[in-house]
């Protein structure tokens, strides 16, 4: 069942936390809410749960609004950052008390009377073999008998999500659920929690303020600042064609380049001591700003060929490749440049190089922070 959410608004006295937001959530799909601390990320997946209400908007889910549904009733399962296990049970008998109060009476559930309803023990062999199949899935049935104390970190993120699973939710909510892991394990988790959505082929709604989590992990991203979806597209797509100039410079790590530019009589757009090859392909005027990611600058070596000399102040040494950090010419702008080991050889620190950008790559943002279609000029 899809999700929709319309025209969405959340005000905490005059802060506006969630501002006019619409968005569709495709039944099946991976879809993570990503932006800076504090943009409303968290405030959002609440309304969707229904644990926060909207100040106006609506929600639906396959079509029918829930706005006035309670969070239970919603048939979406929250899976929360600090894991709320019972510390006293079993994993399987945590697994087992949500089914238990969702699937049995109250008389079914009462210790001793329970016993002689017939009823009773099919309903518990059914939840037997649901949490033993969702056991199964998550890999945990080694670890039915102990008890939360006794698991590692991932562990316990993996029964808290089993115990989501056997209630065969529409669809998980997840707010920042690795943030409490250590950096190695959080990486793994990213892969586990993928391969959990392509077995389950259930919807996923993902929050992390972590835009690499959201790159590897999704099957769309939904790109928040201040309130606002700012772009909702595929994290192929985000990279490439962010629309918004804060997208991409939220989007992509070492941080997209940004120069100042601006477009001169004959409609190129100038920049640091170079014009791009391509132009608008609507008239612009004014001042622009012009991207080029770490990837699409190069160091150039000898003389010539180059198109600004950058002076180096840290040379980053990630193995496979270097990303060298320097400042323009002008001192006005830092810059990051990739290169690979054997470009960087014998570069040091204080040294001036010569930074060719591979034009067509750059990225055109303008006033109002919107990007730029651009097309081939008609000197090429
Ligand atoms: N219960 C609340 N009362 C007042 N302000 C809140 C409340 N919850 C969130 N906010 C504010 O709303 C904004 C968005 O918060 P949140 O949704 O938690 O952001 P995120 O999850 O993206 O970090 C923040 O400015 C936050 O301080
Ligand atoms: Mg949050």
């Amino acid at each position: 069942m899809d999700i929709k959410l319309e025209r969405v608004v959340k005000s905490f006295g005059s802060a506006t936390a969630v501002d006019h937001v619409d968005l569709q959530i495709k039944a099946g799909e991976f879809l993570t809410l990503v932006g800076p601390s504090g943009c409303g990320k968290s405030t959002l997946l609440r309304i969707i749960a229904g644990l926060e209400s909207q100040t106006s908007g609506s929600v639906s889910i396959g079509g029918d609004a829930v706005d006035a549904v309670r969070p239970s009733e919603r048939n979406l399962a929250m899976v929360f950052q600090s894991y709320a296990l019972y510390p006293h049970l079993s994993v399987r008998e945590n697994m087992t008390v949500p089914l238990r109060l969702r699937d049995l009476s109250a008389v079914e559930r009462m210790p001793l009377l329970g016993n002689l309803f017939p009823s009773r023990a099919t309903k518990m062999h059914a939840i037997r073999s649901k949490i033993d199949q969702a056991a199964e899935t998550l890999q945990i049935s080694h670890l039915l008998e102990r008890k939360p104390g006794e698991l590692s970190g991932g562990q316990r993120q993996r029964v808290a999500v089993g115990r989501a699973m056997v209630r065969q939710p529409t669809a998980f909510l997840m707010d920042e659920p690795l943030s409490n892991l250590d950096a190695a394990l959080r990486v793994h988790m990213r892969t586990e929690i993928s391969g959990l959505h392509r077995s389950l082929k259930t919807t996923f709604i993902y929050v992390t303020h972590d835009q690499a989590e959201a790159l590897t992990m999704s099957s769309r991203m939904a790109v928040m600042m201040d309130g606002q979806i700012l772009q909702v597209d595929t994290p192929e797509r985000i990279y490439r064609n962010p629309a918004d100039l804060r997208v991409a410079q939220f989007v992509g790590s070492p941080r997209m380049n940004i120069f100042p530019g601006e477009v001169d009589s004959l409609g190129r757009i100038q920049t640091l001591e170079f014009s791009l090859d391509h132009v608008p392909s609507e008239p612009v005027q004014g001042n622009v700003s012009v991207g080029f990611r770490p990837e699409h600058l190069r160091i150039v070596n000898g003389s010539g060929g180059h198109d600004f000399t950058l002076k180096v102040t840290h040379k980053e040494n990630l193995g496979a490749d270097y990303f060298i950090h320097g400042a323009v010419a002008d001192g006005n702008h830092q810059v990051i440049v990739r290169a690979t080991p054997e470009e960087v050889t014998g570069v040091s620190i204080g040294d001036e190089l010569g930074v060719g950008c591979y034009k067509s790559s750059s990225l055109v943002f303008g006033d109002s922070n919107k990007r730029i279609d651009l097309r081939p000029g008609l000197t090429q």
